[in-house]
């Protein structure tokens, strides 16, 4: 093996346990993460003794209807255990993760031991910073393109993290819109996909699920697709004009990197998850 495969060395010494408020901290940075309609379809069980969090998908939050197969649960998931290895870094610890740890309990994705002391590096600290601050946006960007930089910094980020980032060219942009447009007219005919989104979306809510304050407006010419998530409103969400060009990116685990120890042992990266210079940039870059 290579000096460089080897995991970094941990002090002797572990520290006490955070007291718990702390503890409920961390917990807070995790659920901030995006999840879809807003489910926020997970549980963290603390283990004091451990020094470990363990994060499993919450059935009861699962979407039967708009997302069978649980793909939506795996990705918020995967962005609220990020949000809690930063978190952790941040206040100083270092967090090992272990995916999938017990075989025998296939809703428990991930456990965090906070091991020895840890000093954080800018990019963790910028990208701690970045998990309040983040919000899905859907309002139109500009038509500015993204700068080239931009973009090599996101497939950067996602080459840390074990996967790879795929910028789609005009035509295959121009499919996928079409394709992602036929998925939203398909799913829209199921009674029960209305039925489940209306449970989730609408009227006034602080705690989950998607407010009608947070949704966005439909592109009269049906080019951009947006999910339609209150049919009854069209005319109060109003229209508005998106970008013409628009940039999507698709993310995409590395085969080859399946049976690494886990993104958990991977420094973070100031541009995977951090929106803020796109927000701020309001170029076209959609999910
Ligand atoms: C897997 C996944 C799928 C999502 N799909 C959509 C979508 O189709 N349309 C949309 O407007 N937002 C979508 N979102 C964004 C969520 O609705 C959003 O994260 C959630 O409402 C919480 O809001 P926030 O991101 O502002 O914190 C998705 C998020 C995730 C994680």
């Amino acid at each position: 093996m290579d000096q460089a495969d080897l995991p970094p060395a941990e002090p002797a010494v572990v520290p006490e346990c955070p007291p718990p408020e702390v503890v409920e901290g961390l917990l807070r940075s995790a659920t901030l993460a995006p999840s879809m309609h807003n489910t926020q379809p997970w549980q963290f069980r603390v283990l004091r003794d451990s020094q470990t969090i363990e994060l499993s998908a919450d059935p009861s939050r699962m979407l039967r209807h708009a997302d069978p197969d649980g793909r939506a649960v795996h990705i918020a998931c995967g962005a609220a255990l990020l949000n809690l290895r930063l978190a952790i870094a941040v206040a100083g610890r270092q967090p090992v993760v272990r995916l999938l740890p017990d075989a025998g309990q296939p809703l428990l994705l991930a456990e965090v031991r906070l091991a020895g002391r840890y000093r954080p590096g800018e990019m963790e600290s910028e990208l701690q910073a970045a998990i309040a601050a983040r919000h899905t946006n859907r309002q139109p960007f500009s038509n500015r393109r993204v700068p080239p930089g931009v973009l090599a910094e996101l497939a950067e980020a996602a080459v840390l993290e074990g996967a790879v980032l795929h910028f789609p060219g005009h035509d295959e942009t121009a499919r996928l819109l079409h394709l992602a447009s036929e998925a939203e007219r398909d799913q829209f005919a199921d009674p029960a996909y209305r039925a489940e989104l209306s449970h989730w979306v609408g009227g006034s809510r602080d705690r989950d699920g998607v407010p009608d304050s947070a949704l966005g407006p439909r592109d009269p010419m049906g080019e951009t697709p947006t999910r339609d998530f209150t049919p009854a409103q069209h005319e109060a969400l109003g229209y508005a004009w998106f970008e013409e060009s628009p940039r999507g990116a698709g993310a995409a685990a590395r085969p080859a990197d399946c049976h690494r120890p886990g993104p958990g042992n991977h420094p973070a990266h100031p541009a995977a998850g951090n929106h803020r210079c796109l927000d701020g940039q309001r170029s076209g870059l959609r999910h």
